[in-house]
């Protein structure tokens, strides 16, 4: 049978992903967490703690730990990435999930993506990258996040174009199954969608009532976001629309749980 090990397995994709994932799955983790279905492999990608034991006869690696939101070391997933090379044995199959324009955004976080995609090109063992839009998720938490002053603030004349979690796990699941592919298509949600438009419909869905101001952001890291680069409009395969997340997360009173923590490292 075969064994894979998912990295990420306790992130907000890697969830969606051990719920898609049949068989042998062990899972890398730094915390204590129990997960059913799977089995925990305790350990740390940034020293190499448990890494051999995780890898061990390991057919296929599916990568979705980053630790991204550290805003301070954007750069921690290439070290991750180092670790875990360097302690596979054998050929496993890698399946990466990247971000769609980690070549053409100037952010640093997307530097550090665009690196870990070429660490694991040049690895020598068969790989697979998925690059994709931005997570309903990880939206939702922003306009969110910026809903919480009394003005919302958004930026102006930008678009997105986000993916329901749980596609992207199927996708990649499906990927993981299959023989190693190189750079697959992107994959994107089913809608451009205005920022300002989901934040109305964010104000709405919590019963929340703000002027939603719309600012122009300076910068070529906003002019490229502006020109669309983070977008796949050619990649449409998501079907479930930021909206329908939305609304299938309200609780009565229009309560809402964020799914990401924007203040952790
Ligand atoms: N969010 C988006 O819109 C988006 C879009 C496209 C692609 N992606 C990519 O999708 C992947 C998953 O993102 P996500 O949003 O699901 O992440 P997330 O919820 O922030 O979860 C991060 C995961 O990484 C693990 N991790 C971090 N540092 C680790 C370390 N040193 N050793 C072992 N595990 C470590 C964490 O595990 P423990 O804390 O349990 O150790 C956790 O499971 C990332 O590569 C991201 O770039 C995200």
């Amino acid at each position: 049978m075969t064994q894979f090990l998912v990295t990420g397995g306790t992130g907000v994709l890697g969830r969606q992903i051990l719920r898609r994932l049949s068989g042998d799955v062990r899972v890398l983790t730094r915390g204590e967490t129990e997960i059913e279905g799977a089995t925990v492999v305790r350990g740390d990608l940034e020293t190499g703690e448990g890494l051999r034991a995780a890898l061990d006869g390991v057919d296929v690696i599916v990568h979705a730990a980053s630790a991204g939101f550290d805003r301070r070391r954007p750069d921690r997933d290439i070290e991750a990435t180092r670790q875990l090379l360097a302690a596979i044995s054998g050929e496993p199959h890698i399946v990466y999930i990247s971000i769609v324009g980690v070549d053409a955004i100037p952010v640093a976080y997307f530097r550090t993506k665009l690196a870990v995609e070429r660490m694991i090109e040049d690895s020598g063992r068969p790989w697979t990258i998925l690059r994709t839009t931005q997570f309903h998720d990880l939206v939702l938490t922003m306009l969110a996040a910026l809903a919480r002053p009394p003005v919302a603030v958004v930026p102006r004349g930008t678009m997105v174009q986000s993916v329901d979690t749980g596609e992207v796990a199927d996708r990649l699941v499906e990927l993981a199954l299959g023989e190693s592919a190189g750079r697959v298509p992107d994959m994107g949600g089913p809608r451009v969608e205005r920022v300002e438009d989901l934040m109305r419909a964010y104000l709405g869905a919590v019963r929340r009532r703000r002027p939603v101001l719309r600012v122009p952001m300076p910068g070529k890291a906003a002019a490229a976001y502006r020109a669309g680069r983070h977008m796949a409009p050619e990649g449409a395969t998501g079907v479930r629309t930021f909206t329908e997340d939305l609304l299938a997360r309200v609780g009565p009173g229009g309560t809402l749980d964020v799914p990401y923590d924007l203040g952790r490292s």
